[in-house]
């Protein structure tokens, strides 16, 4: 099997298998593994950085179209594929004498056919559920792979509301867990939007699968085994004795939407969602947070204007603010511009670096936060005004 990320984050991915009792090898943009059945629908139900987990099906050396027509026809396909369910057929080639991508898919799709006796229905724009097979040439070595869900793991299903800028799912969880977030601590997110950090911190303390709200994994296969996946959800045990996660936005319909994402995802009662400017951020006053947590947060990025960011101010607050946290907080701040994240004035070291809506983003955390000395009446024109 080949559990896929985003690049940047198979570390975490690697950590999440092992957790899983699972000796994986790390590969770019993910993770290779071998097990059964129910290890490919645990693998879907709890790895929260994984994007896809793919079947490797087969992998074969091949030259020439003809070649590949012939091999895939060998090939049993009834035994993976339902013939009622379309199929959404992605090709790739790099460095091989087989490099055409629609004759690629034109070939597969025919051995297909003749295992089924008809053509295969091919997935359009629309179809909800589909069979998405993967063929991918590299040095003339084919690959075919069978994803075991439709739709991406990191579409959790409780954000349906994303609000301005919604952080990805995966990328969130990803964060939390370099944050080196453990049983015990607090969280807070001073500039939540629609949730995504505060959520995934949530289910993560609760010990919820990830993919606990997601349609079953293989139903558009002839391997579905919904009594499985049901055993695995009845199996899960849920912490209730949690710390406090504290979230807010002066934003309210961000605000909004977290609470009814957050109510989606069966963690709103672990929440503390408040409407705020980060200076008004009830733990962000001087000792009124518990005794140890961490900051996790994704903040405005912004962009430069001749050199300069205009956030740099908010980004000084944060800084400021952060210290009010005390000797027990850690934190961690996804940033487009590091730069603009060392003007916090905070310990930050890059955690690790991935892409986000087209930009690179990097988490930079810190192993303790300093505690402040300046007095209150040093804050910025900016704090005063949130
Ligand atoms: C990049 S978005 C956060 C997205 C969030 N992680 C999610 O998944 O939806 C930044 C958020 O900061 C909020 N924000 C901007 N300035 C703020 C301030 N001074 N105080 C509090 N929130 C602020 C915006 O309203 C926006 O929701």
């Amino acid at each position: 099997m080949f559990a896929a990320c985003q690049p940047g984050l198979e570390p975490f991915l690697l950590a999440e298998l092992e957790s899983l009792g699972v000796s994986a090898d790390e590969v770019p943009g993910g993770a290779t593994f071998a097990g059964d059945a129910e290890l490919l629908l645990r693998a879907c139900l709890w790895l929260g950085t994984a994007t896809h987990v793919r079947i490797r099906l087969a992998r074969f050396r091949c030259r020439a179209l003809g070649e590949l027509e012939r091999k895939a026809s060998e090939f049993c396909w009834e035994e993976w594929l339902n013939p009622r369910v379309p199929l959404a057929l992605n090709a790739a080639a790099k460095r091989s004498r087989v490099y055409h991508t629609g004759a690629i898919r034109e070939r597969v799709h025919n051995a297909v056919g003749r295992a089924f006796g008809r053509p295969p229905l091919l997935a359009k724009d629309g179809d909800e559920v589909t069979a998405p097979l993967h063929i991918r040439f590299v040095d003339d070595t084919c690959t075919v792979s069978l994803d075991a869900t439709s739709t991406p793991l990191h579409r959790r299903g409780y954000r349906l509301d994303g609000r301005k800028a919604p952080l990805r799912e995966d990328l969130a969880h990803a964060l939390v867990l370099a944050s080196g977030f453990e049983p015990g601590d607090a969280l807070l997110d001073p500039f939540c939007g629609s949730g995504t950090i505060p959520i995934e911190a949530a289910a993560i303390a609760r010990c919820l699968p990830p993919g606990r709200l997601r349609a079953p994994p293989m139903q558009h296969s002839a391997r579905f085994e919904p009594e499985t996946w049901q055993r695995l959800l009845a199996e899960v045990e849920p912490n209730g004795d949690v710390p406090p996660i504290a979230c807010s936005d002066r934003d309210e319909g961000a605000v909004k939407a977290c609470l009814a994402n957050a109510e989606r995802a069966g963690v709103a009662e672990t929440l503390q969602i408040e409407h705020h400017p980060v200076t008004a951020q009830p733990w962000l006053q001087s000792g009124a947070a518990p005794a140890r947590g961490v900051l996790v947060t994704n903040p405005p990025y912004g962009m430069r204007v001749k050199g300069k960011n205009p956030l740099l101010p908010l980004y000084q607050t944060i800084g400021h603010r952060m210290k009010k946290l005390g000797p027990g907080w850690r934190a961690a701040i996804l940033a487009h511009d590091v730069r603009l994240a060392r003007r916090t004035s905070l310990s930050l070291e890059a955690a690790f670096t991935t892409r986000h809506g087209g930009l690179s983003v990097t988490a930079m955390t810190s192993a303790a936060v300093q505690p402040t000395t300046e007095p209150a009446s040093r804050a910025t024109k900016d704090e005063r005004d949130g």
